[in-house]
């Protein structure tokens, strides 16, 4: 405790001290990126660990995130993320929280320091951290801008995520995962993937009032296609879809009338409703029987090994 003569006499240093403290701190308040950049200036085409630094267009960023169908409910996290411009503009534009994962720290300084610049600190950090080693599962919405190599070798972290998380890339695809979707911009492209539910395998589908029957599914990626075995009678499925969890199809009852499914994939079970040409909707059930299907497709990619070492 300080007496009231030291009190007394420390006083106007301590005041002095607080003055010079709070005229340190708005000073430091960046206002502009030249305020940042005066502290880092990043160069376009700086070597990053495993790709150079150039950043995404403003134009395209706000397509990609648009791609995504990015709202205020999602966690947007940006792979490697330069400057943080993708997780600055997912809370600024699109009222997402978001991150960012860049590796080098100077960037990572400066893309803070953009975060401050944009109002956006309370929704957006930028973090120092490698691709291949930080968690990015938590996120609705994956973002990239890398190279095709790395797209692949991280294509089986995002293939493990939640069905339905959005990716997207700018300029760089997934190997031999199709997009669901593409943009261009200015002539550069982005590419949409929807993260699919798991369904090879074969399931019973039971039909309130109806008869049950089995549907044997076979899956690459969001690609399906198989067979509905119904009282001995198989029919191939026609035009099956699967988006994120909701699937659909159509098939050929056994009377020979066209019955079209619509539902929803959670785990080892599909609710959804069944319907024929003009007809009226009815409820199903769907259980998978015994194993899923392997999934090779969703297995890490040949040659990926060395970045997870
Ligand atoms: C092409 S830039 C894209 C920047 C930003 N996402 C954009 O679209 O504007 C790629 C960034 O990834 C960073 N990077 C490279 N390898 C990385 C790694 N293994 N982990 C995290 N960041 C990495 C680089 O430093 C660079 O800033």
């Amino acid at each position: 405790m300080l007496t009231s003569v030291a009190r007394r006499r420390f006083a106007p240093f301590v005041a002095l001290a607080a003055a010079a403290w709070f005229a340190a701190a708005a000073q430091a308040q960046p206002k502009s990126r030249a305020d940042c950049e005066a502290i880092y200036k990043p160069q376009v085409g700086q070597s990053g660990k495993d790709v150079v630094w150039v950043p995404t267009p403003d134009e395209l960023v706000t397509r990609m995130l648009r791609m995504a169908k990015t709202t205020a409910k999602d966690f947007v996290i940006d792979l490697g993320a330069g400057d943080g411009k993708i997780a600055i503009a997912a809370a600024k534009q699109f009222g997402a929280r978001s991150l960012g994962i860049e590796y080098n720290p100077d960037m990572v300084k400066f893309a803070n320091c953009l975060v401050q610049v944009e109002g956006v600190a309370d929704k957006t950090r930028i973090v120092q951290g490698d691709i291949f080693k930080e968690d990015f599962s938590k996120a609705d919405v994956v973002t990239m801008y890398l190279l095709p190599e790395l797209n692949l070798c991280v294509r089986h972290r995002v293939l493990a995520m939640k069905p339905g998380t959005r990716v997207t890339s700018h300029q760089f695809t997934m190997g031999d995962w199709a997009p669901d979707e593409t943009a261009e911009v200015d002539y550069r492209s982005a590419y949409l993937w929807i993260v699919p539910a798991r369904v090879g395998g074969t399931w019973l589908f039971r039909e309130a009032g109806g008869p049950s029957f089995t549907v044997t599914l076979s899956q690459t990626f969001q690609k399906i296609s198989g067979e509905v075995l119904q009282a001995g009678n198989r029919q191939p499925l026609v035009g099956a879809t699967l988006s994120g969890e909701r699937i659909s199809f159509a098939f050929n009852d056994p009377k020979g009338v066209t019955r079209t499914f619509h539902g929803t994939v959670r785990g080892n079970e599909m609710t959804g409703t069944l319907r024929a040409a003009g007809g009226a909707e009815t409820p199903v059930t769907a259980t998978l029987q015994g194993r899923p299907a392997d999934a090779p497709w969703a297995q890490m990619a040949a040659g990926c090994e060395r970045f997870y070492k």
